[in-house]
């Protein structure tokens, strides 16, 4: 560890000492002392107090801005008035019902009127949306193999565990990865029927449909991988997957949990212009709360209405939830919100810019809608075997120097991204910039040294 890295780890630990003691209680009976394993990292993660707008306090009382919102699960930001009230109101007339009610034909007509589908149900996770997505597309083609992406997340079903973070030797030539199973207990059978491909790589998806003739129900994409940091589809290509789909009878899924709420008003396929036939929402879309829904067209939807395809769930439509979703996409996600977001997206994007050039640190800042990343990379990555090439520990030093500033950049893990929340203010971006402008010089001044010790060997 080189000694700027530590000095920002030294700081870290001496500003919070009750996240240790924390972390250690959480250790004795909670695998790695988080609830879900991307919370992890050394020397321990963050324990959070509260949080409010654009900020959260640790156990500490060290005062944070924001832009990690849970994984990015909060463009609304914390405790958005508009949800706190609907929500509010609903606790006090049942929280669980398993029985139909009326936000759910509401916030269905939100949801359709917004994206390119007919019809939805709803779940709470995203983990759910793709799942059963993917079971929709296999019963509505009769096929039972699908195309992914490598380095791509969908969740945690085993038809999403493949080449999620795969390695070298593991993962084969980037013409035609391998298929690796992420993790023991992903059965074989599973993995088999995960065929994957290269983002941004419209040959190895013809590929895979010419290796596989007549059984590839569907290609499921992020439109953007948002899971080696920002990765941007290069011209044409979307448009490309969604002739290859139509071409062989496959379903084009957009997993949107992610890009639905944040990238623009109408999601990716406004954005982008291109239309999937299917889209799964999560995260952003329950402004903290619960909330899932896959979208698809009727015909193939028309699978649950005849009984052919299952799909259920007790806390599906849930009235807290479902009263939180209605509020976001009523007060939250407004086209004056997205405007007010872009324009903050700018100054932030610009000011890392500027800053990036004035320091001399090799690296790029990727942007789309609310989300963003510096990426340290000496030119723009096309899919995620260029994002391993990471400086892990340079990295590092940009996350926890920005914490230790104040700044909660993104969520740790050098795979993710900043969320601008609908509350972030022109202040909080201005203070995100100045710790930035903190740090830069010495990141570039390591990098440097770091390039030159390679060199030399
Ligand atoms: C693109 C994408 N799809 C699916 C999921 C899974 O969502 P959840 O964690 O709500 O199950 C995630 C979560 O990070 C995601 O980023």
């Amino acid at each position: 560890m080189y000694p700027a890295l530590q000095k920002e780890l030294d700081t870290f630990v001496r500003r919070t000492p009750k996240s240790a003691e924390a972390h250690k209680k959480n250790l004795k009976r909670i695998p790695l002392g988080v609830a879900s394993n991307y919370r992890a990292y050394d020397p321990y993660p963050i324990f959070v107090k509260e949080a409010q707008g654009s900020h959260f306090r640790d156990l500490d009382g060290n005062d944070y801005i924001d832009h990690n919102l849970c994984f990015g699960a909060l463009m609304a930001g914390h405790c958005h008035p508009a949800v706190m009230k609907a929500v509010e109101k609903r606790l006090s007339t049942g929280t669980m019902f398993g029985m139909p009610h009326n936000m759910e034909w509401e916030l269905a007509e939100e949801i359709c009127n917004r994206f390119p589908v007919e019809t939805v149900r709803f779940g709470s996770s995203g983990t759910e949306a793709t799942m059963h997505a993917v079971r929709l597309a296999r019963a509505a083609t009769g096929r039972d193999k699908i195309v992914k992406f490598e380095g791509a997340y969908h969740g945690l079903h085993d038809s999403a565990l493949v080449s999620v973070k795969p390695h070298a030797p593991e993962f084969g030539d980037v013409k035609n990865p391998e298929q690796v199973p992420a993790g023991l207990g992903v059965p074989k059978a599973s993995v088999a029927n995960v065929l994957v491909a290269t983002f941004n790589d419209l040959a190895t998806v013809e590929r895979r449909f010419r290796e596989n003739p007549g059984e590839i129900a569907a290609v499921i994409l992020e439109p953007i991988l948002m899971n080696v940091g920002l990765c941007l589809p290069q011209k044409g290509f979307l448009q490309g997957l969604r002739e290859i789909a139509t071409k062989n009878g496959a379903l084009l899924i957009f997993d949107e949990v992610k890009t639905g709420a944040k990238l623009g008003w109408g999601g990716a396929s406004e954005y982008f212009g291109v239309m999937p036939d299917m889209i799964c929402l999560a995260k952003s879309i329950g402004g903290g709360f619960p909330l899932a829904a896959f979208g698809t067209h009727r015909s193939v939807m028309d699978l649950i209405s005849q009984h052919k395809v299952f799909h259920g769930g007790t806390y599906n439509t849930n009235p807290v939830s479902m009263a939180a979703g209605l509020a976001v996409f009523r007060e939250v996600l407004t086209r004056e919100n997205y405007a007010h977001v872009d324009k903050l997206g700018r100054k932030l994007v610009e000011g890392y810019r500027k800053t990036v050039a004035k320091s001399g640190l090799q690296a790029y800042v990727a942007e789309a809608g609310a989300n963003g990343a510096l990426m340290f990379y000496p030119q723009e990555i096309r899919n995620y075997r260029d994002w391993t090439t990471i400086d892990i520990d340079l990295w590092r030093h940009y996350w926890f120097g920005m914490v230790n500033r104040g700044v909660m950049a993104q969520p740790y893990w050098w795979d993710e991204q900043w969320t601008i929340s609908v509350q972030h203010t022109e202040a909080d971006i201005e203070k995100h910039l100045t710790a930035f402008e903190d740090i830069a010089e010495s990141l570039a001044a390591a990098q440097q040294e770091r390039m030159a010790a390679m060199a030399a060997h």
